[in-house]
């Protein structure tokens, strides 16, 4: 006889099914349908209840939303953990507390895991890390995206280094499988501790307001280091993270807006970093003109438009998803498609902060590169930026590293990269944003593109300062300077007759030039030289 140890749900689970020898094939399937219900009812009905309460889902009616109906294939369903320490030897629950395996999204597969708070709070063990792996090194092996859904109180406490060894495992496979395939973290509950560290290796983040919270030290920890009073939603909630310190990519609404996201976000996305992202068939002609955009852009150049409705008006039927919407608003990037090919965007948002490059504008866009050009998705740049955002804030705080990682993303990139810029591009901002010299592939203009060292205002005043100082009447003279610096510079012509713009386009024909852009470039073929790995300034 095997034994029958208490588990915490209350149900009776044998960590072997009894007399096996004897038994008829009926009596056997009645075994398994016992040890599946054993599993399935998780912690136990009061704690599905608890945690329920707010409107939070249970980790297998999440992966029931994520997943395609009935694709859903569960793996190591009976791993127990094998603690024996403070009474843990007597407390078992088939599965121990996260569900993995694979399903598929839009018949695209992939790997899941889904941590159950209800059994010991979700928490790592040494058995759950490995089960976590087990479906990793499958994406790796198969190139197929990983989607954790993390709701755990972090390492479990009565297994000590054993689960901290179960977290590091998961960190250096985050890490070897980054940039190959995919990896998407939801977070749905706590995760706190070093725990956050294996979604924050992970390519998006999606949080979910109210009810998950993320951070290194939580407020208990921070009261008696520092004596502030914190929240853990004011400290690491999902609005904190998607606005202020960006280590949330999207922050959903609850728990099933948050799964239809991701949803959302693998349509656009390869299956790996050999394989190309799907072609999604349009109604939106490829061909569409919009007269629109002749008159869109300001007569006036201090005056403010809306980069996203521009890009809007270009994508196919003028679907957007956009990443980081509410962190670092003066860039705007996110996934669009042309004429059913996905693409990234990247676009200077001159309706915030002038649409100036600054700190945590350069990080957001870097990354989001990066990630494009890892999985072959090209990058279309939008270019409207006076230059960096000046101040002591930003130098002090590093805008010249942090700058130089947006540069070294769009220079390192072989993808396809088309560029338009709409208005100004100043100063080294115009190196950055996607140039001919960093390997821009075709690069565009509108008319009232202005590709300049700097605005005439603040040109005047540096080449003319002697001269306006000496004239009769400064303020005339400096006009009349001010007139001929723009007739000169203000223009996307200078750059247009070096060769550094391809072409000056019509702005209601964007649509129709960015698509004849991508499919010259279909098959492109860079490399860049070999190395063991670049070492962007961090
Ligand atoms: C074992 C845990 C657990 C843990 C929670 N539980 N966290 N069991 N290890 N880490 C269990 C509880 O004992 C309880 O069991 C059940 O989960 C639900 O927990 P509650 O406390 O009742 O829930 P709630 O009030 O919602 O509070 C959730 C919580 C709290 C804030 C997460 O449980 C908590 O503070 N847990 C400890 C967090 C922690 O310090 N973790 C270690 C961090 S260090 P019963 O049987 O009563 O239902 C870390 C290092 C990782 O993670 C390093 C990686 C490099």
């Amino acid at each position: 006889m095997a034994t029958t140890p208490t588990v915490s749900n209350g149900a009776k689970h044998e960590t072997k099914p009894s007399s096996f020898v004897a038994k008829t094939t009926e009596a056997r399937v009645s075994e398994l349908e016992k040890l599946n219900e054993a599993a399935l009812a998780s912690g136990g009905p009061e704690r599905i209840a608890k945690h329920k309460e707010g409107g939070r889902l249970t980790a297998r009616e999440r992966l029931d939303v994520l997943l395609d109906p009935g694709s859903f294939v569960e793996m190591d369903r009976f791993v127990t953990h094998r603690s024996q320490n403070f009474g843990m030897a007597d407390k078992l629950t088939p599965g121990d507390g996260v569900i993995t395996g694979y399903g598929r999204i839009n018949g695209k597969l992939v790997y899941a895991y889904s941590q159950d708070f209800t059994v010991f709070g979700g928490s790592m063990s040494r058995t759950q890390a490995n089960k976590i792996l087990k479906i990793m090194d499958m994406a790796l092996k198969n190139g197929a995206p990983v989607i954790g859904i993390n709701d755990s109180g972090g390492a479990r406490i009565q297994e000590g280094v054993e689960a901290l060894a179960g977290y590091a495992d998961i960190f250096l496979r985050n890490t070897l499988a980054s940039g190959v395939v995919p990896q998407i973290s939801a977070i749905m509950g706590p995760s706190a501790g070093g725990a956050v560290y294996s979604p924050s290796i992970t390519d998006f983040i999606f949080m979910v307001k109210d009810t998950s919270y993320m951070f290194v030290t939580g407020p208990d920890v921070i009261k008696t280091v520092t004596h502030e009073d914190v929240t853990k939603e004011q400290l690491g909630g999902a609005v904190v993270h998607s606005s202020k310190s960006g280590v949330c990519h999207f922050a959903a609404n609850d728990d099933k807006h948050c799964l239809l996201l991701i949803r959302e976000l693998l349509n656009f996305l390869p299956a790996n970093n050999v394989d190309d992202p799907p072609i999604v068939p349009t109604t939106d002609r490829p061909d569409r003109v919009e007269e629109a955009l002749n008159t869109f852009i300001p007569d006036s150049a201090k005056k403010p438009y809306d980069m996203l409705e521009l890009v809007k008006m270009t994508v196919d039927e003028g679907y957007f998803l956009e990443v980081h919407a509410n962190f670092a608003k003066n860039i705007i990037v996110g996934f669009a498609r042309y004429n059913g090919r996905s693409v990234g965007v990247v676009a200077n948002q001159p309706q915030v902060l002038a649409g100036c490059l600054n700190i945590e504008a350069s990080r957001k866009a870097a990354r989001f590169i990066r990630f494009c050009d890892a999985f072959n998705i090209p990058i279309v740049t939008f270019v409207d930026v006076p230059g960096f955002l000046p101040g002591t804030d930003q130098e002090w705080a590093g805008i010249i590293t942090h700058g130089a990682k947006l540069l070294y993303a769009y220079a390192e990139a072989t993808v396809p990269k088309v560029t338009i810029v709409t208005r100004k591009n100043y100063g080294g901002a115009y190196c950055v944003m996607s140039s001919k010299h960093l390997r821009g592939d075709v690069n565009l203009a509108y008319p009232t593109a202005e590709i300049a060292v700097m605005g005439a205002d603040g040109a005047v005043n540096i080449i003319f300062r002697e001269a306006m100082k000496k004239a009769k009447d400064p303020i005339a003279e400096k006009a009349k300077l001010v007139a001929d610096y723009e007739e000169k510079f203000a223009n996307p012509y200078v750059a247009a007759e070096l060769g550094y713009i391809d072409e000056v386009i019509e702005p209601a024909m964007t649509r129709r030039r960015i698509i004849d852009a991508l499919e010259m470039l279909k098959n492109k073929r860079d490399t860049n030289p070999a190395k063991k790995h670049g070492n962007i300034p961090l």
